[in-house]
């Protein structure tokens, strides 16, 4: 798959490798960059990071300056019955990417998550914390961390929450889908953290290839603010209604976790402390409930437009 590049019109002076382009937070990537009349390479499953033959073949046809990997198997609850296959592809395919990233002398923007925190405590994690999984998912982004970091120095590791944008499946979708469909919503009030609007991650990532950075190392990035699931369903519930996405209310439920019982344990409180990516990298970190307003914007956008592109329910 090539999302933005005619053949052979990859420009050298970017030099992306924008891997895992299909997937919610890649769509939204390869939008940021076509937006800014960037060229990349885009790969998705064609290019399976598992096989680092794949990997090298198709860097050594391109000059490669950075790759980012939205690559990932993020089925959180499948992961419980399929270890395997999540460390394959979360630690694994990280590993054979950062590999490469080594010998071409490209930098690695990469993605983590949350999940690698337990959860049991007030305080935002900071990233010099104690990871300390509860999921087979979880356990496996770490193992990705890792390799990670023992591969190669010049990596950027992004550790994101709750990760929602217009493409791709996530909690707002389902959210207005149940909305729509059902006549009450049932939602957990007892799991806090913060949401993070995929549109201002890339903006964000994208600023950070642009001032081609070298401030490598990990970092937290979340939106600002802390609220539960419920929180998060009953905001989602009154914009939808007053953009007009969704006619009628229904009544939203608070339960605990005990009556949503799921596959694998999340994180009861996972919020992520974004001082130092503000700080050395300068992303912006917007509150959570005006992120919310401009992906409804945004979704409202790709309708109007309709774009064949726009948010997959
Ligand atoms: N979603 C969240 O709430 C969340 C929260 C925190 C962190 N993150 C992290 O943020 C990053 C992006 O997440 P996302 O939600 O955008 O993920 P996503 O929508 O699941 O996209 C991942 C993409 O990678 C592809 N892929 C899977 N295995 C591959 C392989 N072996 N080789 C090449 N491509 C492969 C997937 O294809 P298929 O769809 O065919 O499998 C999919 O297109 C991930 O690192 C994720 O762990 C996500």
């Amino acid at each position: 798959m090539s999302v933005a590049d005619p053949p052979g019109a990859m420009r050298l002076e970017t030099g992306i490798w924008l891997v895992g382009a299909a997937g919610m937070l890649g769509r939204q990537l390869a939008g940021e960059f076509a937006a800014r009349g960037w060229a990349f390479f885009a790969s998705d499953r064609e290019v399976d990071i598992r096989d680092p033959r794949q990997l090298e073949a198709t860097a050594r046809s391109r000059r490669i300056a950075w790759i980012v990997n939205c690559a990932a198997f993020t089925a959180v609850d499948r992961a419980e019955d399929e270890p395997e296959a999540a460390l394959a592809v979360n630690a694994l395919g990280v590993e054979n990417l950062a590999r490469l990233a080594g010998e071409i002398g490209a930098k690695l923007i990469h993605f983590s998550s949350d999940y690698v925190f337990a959860g049991d405590r007030d305080a935002p994690y900071l990233e010099l914390d104690e990871p300390n999984p509860l999921s087979r998912y979880g356990w496996s982004k770490l193992q990705g961390e890792l390799r990670l970091a023992s591969r190669l120095d010049r990596h950027f590791l992004l550790r994101v929450s709750w990760l929602y944008g217009v493409h791709g499946p996530n909690f707002v979708h389902t959210m207005l889908r149940v909305f729509a469909e059902q006549e009450k919503a049932r939602v957990v009030n007892d799991q806090f953290g913060s949401p993070t609007y995929a549109a201002l991650l890339a903006r964000n990532v994208a600023g950070l290839v642009a001032a081609d950075s070298e401030r490598f190392g990990t970092y937290h990035y979340c939106d600002a603010g802390v609220i539960s699931w419920f929180d998060f369903a009953v905001a989602i519930q009154e914009l939808a209604l007053q953009t007009g996405m969704i006619v009628k209310k229904i009544p939203v439920e608070a339960i605990s976790s005990r009556e949503f019982t799921t596959r694998a344990q999340r994180p009861a409180r996972s919020v992520l402390d974004c001082a130092k990516v503000q700080a050395e990298l300068g992303f912006r970190v917007h509150p959570w409930r005006s992120n919310l307003e401009d992906f409804f914007a945004e979704k409202a956008w790709h309708a109007a437009h309709e774009d064949p592109h726009g948010g997959r329910a």
